[in-house]
């Protein structure tokens, strides 16, 4: 199902503690405390945290990168994976004029992979000068935003659920996480532009 889940599901990146006691033949004898984060909501403000762009010598702030902008952030699970390669990138490459000509000065992809490799999934699918590719090398920016997905499985480590974001002076505007952390729906590029 494609969701905008913008307006339901996401919520603050809040760490919430509850605590719970249960009264127990009269007495309190049970405490249990759970761990609630929730990801990234309309209205909050990116985290400044470094990514890498083409090397580990070339940081940039997430934060200082969209003050004053408008920019595009999506996120994917893996460079050269198959839904992030054949259709996920190729999609904001390839409209990137539709977003220049209605206000987005930058498009950005994260992707919980290093700098070099990042870069050499730019070149391959001709992201340069339109979608910069920058890397979360140790998914600082990812779990910031609580956008983390176990992929230890498929991919080797935790990587970041598909989403797509619009941020206008370092405020989330629009925020689209997939539902399943890898589907490729609410998160592409021709859903984002129906949305500006
Ligand atoms: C993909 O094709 O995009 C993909 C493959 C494995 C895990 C996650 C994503």
């Amino acid at each position: 199902m494609a969701v905008n889940t913008s307006s339901k599901i996401l919520s603050k990146v809040i760490n919430s503690r509850v605590g719970l006691n249960f009264l127990v033949n009269g007495r309190r004898d049970i405490h249990v405390t759970s761990s609630v984060t929730m990801p990234v909501k309309i209205g909050d403000k990116l985290p400044s945290v470094d990514l890498y762009e083409n090397s580990p010598a070339s940081k940039v702030n997430i934060a200082e990168l969209t003050a004053g902008k408008k920019v595009i952030i999506f996120g994917v699970p893996g460079a050269f994976t198959p839904g992030c390669s054949k259709t996920h990138l190729p999609g904001y490459v390839s409209d990137f004029d539709k977003f220049k000509s209605k206000g987005i000065d930058e498009i950005v992809c994260v992707s919980v992979n290093d700098p070099f490799v990042m870069a050499a999934w730019g070149k391959e699918h001709n992201a340069d000068g339109k979608v910069r590719m920058l890397a979360d090398t140790n998914g600082a920016f990812t779990k910031a935003m609580d956008l983390e997905k176990d992929l230890t499985g498929p991919l080797g480590s935790v990587r970041c659920q598909r989403f797509s974001m619009l941020v206008e002076d370092g405020v989330v505007k629009n925020a689209n996480i997939e539902p399943d952390g890898t589907g490729l729906t609410c998160s592409l590029s021709n859903s984002l532009l129906s949305q500006l």
